[in-house]
């Protein structure tokens, strides 16, 4: 079945191969199509695209589904490349605990935070666990993801990794989008190790990784990098361990403070640092001149009500920074995308335009996926967002609360109201 969309007001993202990262001035550009044409193909990849004067009346002819789509912007689904989504119930209690006046650290410290959701993951059979977290994709494809990295971190012994790493890969085969597993069995030291933290890193190394890389769970493996979570050494031997599987690293590097996250993921050659709240001048330097993905999280520094990383200052050195909703239970309750687009230009100062890039081919990227998805060109998946009608790219970051978004194609699927139209015969 094939889809045209016809008569859109401005196509985005629109060029072909656009497979890398773009950095400094470059992220300051969306090539853009106006009145222009959409044809996603029978195998859901992009066929063709172009100005309505330019269409070949034969491509009308011929395509299966055609929504004339008049007064609305169309734009490659956004690319979420950092999330912990596959998590047990919530964490309401510390949201309360944390407006009295505790702090992150604190409430991790007395076993809350990441212990207290691996603590309520353990009681849950997989099939509750998947039912949630399969809620919250719907969820967040209704908001324009069409790409997606799911990690584990919330089981903190095989088996329980192994539940989540499990769902992951359920969702990714039950939804359309391509989704990317990550393995973050060192998200916190759990409580068996409270005092052995280097007998929980190699538990990671000889027990716990061998074990996802047999059953091929994941695509790449985290670390939290910080103070009272892992210490450089650790993320290293991890990280180390893992390539010997061909997994690659990623690093939760300078959330709470400067901890040598972003120069061991440089060293370890991960595919990211993420979040960089503390990242200085030095660490900005070094990941201007490498090809590691800076990765911010906007919605969790709004959160936890800190500071916000550097990001100006990033893409003006000539990093390559992506944008990301870091969906998670205690430091960013939600996966909207339109909503970092928001806070990444109110909080970063981000141009729009800076902001999709970051939110799309540069998040692609930081998943492994940028010949994949993170623009429109040919060839690539045939994820799209449809807008309600709206003025221009600008919009979007600027009305963020309001429902912009009418439809989403997802692997030959519309969600939406396009879903209800009625199409040409
Ligand atoms: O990226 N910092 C580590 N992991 C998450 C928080 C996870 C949690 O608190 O459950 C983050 O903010």
């Amino acid at each position: 079945m094939s889809i045209l969309l016809i008569n859109i007001k401005s196509l985005l993202q629109a060029g072909d191969g656009m497979t890398s990262p773009k950095r400094g001035e470059e992220m300051s550009r969306v090539q853009s199509v106006d009145d222009a044409y959409l044809l996603i193909g029978n195998d859901n990849r992009i066929a063709e695209y172009g100005r309505m004067d330019d269409m070949d009346p034969k491509i009308q002819e011929h395509a299966s589904y055609v929504y004339d789509v008049s007064g609305r912007i169309v734009l490659p689904c956004f690319c979420d490349s950092h999330t912990h989504l596959v998590y047990a119930g919530n964490r309401e209690q510390e949201f309360v605990d944390k407006i009295k006046g505790l702090s992150y650290g604190e409430i991790a410290a007395r076993g809350g935070g990441i212990l207290n959701s691996a603590a309520l993951l353990h009681t849950y059979p997989e099939e509750e666990l998947f039912e949630e977290s399969a809620a919250r994709v719907r969820e967040v494809i209704s908001k324009g993801t069409g790409a997606l990295e799911i990690k584990s971190g919330y089981g903190l012994n095989l088996e329980d990794e192994l539940k989540i790493l499990r769902v992951i890969r359920r969702i990714s085969d039950g939804f359309p989008l391509p989704v990317r597993a990550t393995f973050l069995g060192a998200h916190a030291v759990p409580g068996r190790f409270a005092f052995n933290r280097k007998g929980y890193v190699s538990e990671i190394v000889n027990s716990m990784l061998p074990e996802v890389a047999k059953e091929g769970l994941a695509s790449y493996c985290d670390v939290f990098c910080e103070k009272g979570f892992f210490s450089v050494e650790d993320t290293e031997a991890i990280l180390d361990a893992a390539a010997k599987y061909g997994i690659r690293g990623t690093v939760h590097a300078d959330q709470m403070s400067c901890s040598g996250g972003v120069e061991v993921g440089i060293r370890c050659n991960a595919v990211s640092v993420c979040h960089l709240e503390y990242a200085g001048d030095a660490q900005i330097k070094l990941l201007a001149s490498s090809d590691t993905i800076a990765t911010l999280l906007p919605g969790s520094t709004f959160f936890m009500n800190m500071k916000y990383a550097r990001a100006g200052d990033l893409i003006r050195a000539g990093a390559a920074v992506a944008l990301a909703s870091n969906y998670n239970p205690g430091s960013s309750p939600y996966g909207d995308m339109l909503f970092m687009l928001g806070l990444a230009c109110v909080k970063y100062g981000l141009t729009p335009e800076e902001a999709l890039n970051a939110a799309t081919i540069n998040g692609a990227c930081a998943m492994g996926l940028g010949t994949e998805c993170g623009s429109v060109s040919r060839g690539k998946l045939g994820n799209v967002i449809i807008t309600e009608k709206i003025p221009s790219l600008g919009y979007m970051p600027y009305a963020f609360t309001s429902p912009l978004i009418n439809t989403v194609i997802l692997g030959g699927h519309l969600y939406g109201k396009l879903q209800d139209t009625v199409r040409r015969d």
